[in-house]
């Protein structure tokens, strides 16, 4: 439940600093909160009065409480042109190894992360079949260098268990190299997430390029929206339903888009997970992957 709240409170972040002003709330959804909400402050012991919000299960130690303000985007400077990258001659590791190096020297990358947390590139089997492709970094990527090892990552790492796979079977990497910052006082922890901005999603396209030519899938599966966004254009679509479920291409690469791992941590019910799992019966259709019958009823008790 704490996993869901903390989900439910970035998404919330992320529609404010979207520029989003209010969101319907249903009468039901308001009184399952305040139950919550009061469940919490039961279970609290009474000298912990100050809510410390620490992702579940992170690797990040308790961070002073920050007060949020809308994203000051670091777009306010003007980012520096999209990084030329030019790869030496060689087999996929000797690439990618040369990749890695140039994402981890790149002076704006390097300019936008915290001091002690890192570049993040992508992740997995350079003779993958699917890559997947997330927004950015979170807390629990930026301290571990990967990406999605946090709460959406584990989820993700289920889904692709429930497609027959393991997480090493496949590639997966963000659009951006870097957690975007938030205002945060020096020396704390930055709190909550908010979605990359166009700019900066522009810079760090050509390392995402840069994998995808180097691994070469047989296709790619963006997740969520602003993935999507950077991947396709943004103002392509207004909502994610219009396009996720249906095949476009990036890169010379079939592109299949779905909902982010964290909206099945927002929205637990098995008619969310069964639109996810519908996009992802295609995705293993296409890669050429079994399907039992078994896979293919899943979450349909909805
Ligand atoms: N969400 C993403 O989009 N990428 C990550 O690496 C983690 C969470």
């Amino acid at each position: 439940m704490r996993t869901a709240l903390i989900a439910l409170t970035d998404e919330l972040r992320r529609l404010k600093t979207a520029g989003v002003k209010s969101v319907a709330v249903s009468d039901e959804s308001v009184a399952a909160l305040r139950r919550v909400v009061a469940g919490c402050k039961a279970s609290r012991p009474a000298a912990a009065a100050a809510p410390v919000v620490t992702p579940a299960k992170s690797s990040v130690p308790p961070a002073p409480v920050v007060a949020l303000k809308p994203v000051a985007s670091p777009a306010g400077k003007p980012m520096s042109p999209p990084p030329p990258v030019v790869l030496p001659p060689g087999g996929k590791q000797v690439r990618w190894d040369a990749l890695l190096e140039l994402v981890r020297n790149d002076p704006t990358c390097r300019a936008h992360v915290r001091p002690g947390k890192l570049v993040v590139l992508g992740v997995g089997n350079l003779e993958a079949k699917i890559m997947f492709v997330g927004e950015a970094p979170g807390a629990d990527e930026e301290v571990k260098g990967e990406p999605f090892v946090g709460p959406a990552g584990q989820l993700l790492t289920r889904m692709i268990g429930a497609m027959g796979l393991k997480r090493e079977d496949v590639y997966i990497g963000n659009i951006m190299n870097w957690r975007p910052e938030m205002p945060t006082p020096p020396g704390a922890q930055q709190i909550g997430n908010r979605p990359p901005t166009e700019e900066e999603m522009r810079y760090c396209l050509p390392y995402l390029r840069a994998q995808i030519e180097i691994v070469a899938p047989a296709l790619l599966v963006a997740l969520g929206s602003t993935a999507a966004q950077g991947l396709l254009g943004f103002g392509t679509f207004k909502a994610l339903g219009e396009i996720r479920g249906r095949w476009r291409e990036f890169a010379g690469k079939p592109l299949m888009v779905t909902y982010h791992p964290s909206y099945i941590l927002r929205n637990q019910s098995n008619r969310s997970k069964r639109m996810i799992w519908e996009d992802l019966l295609k995705v293993m259709e296409r890669a050429g992957l079994p399907v039992s019958d078994k896979q293919r009823a899943f979450f349909l008790d909805r």
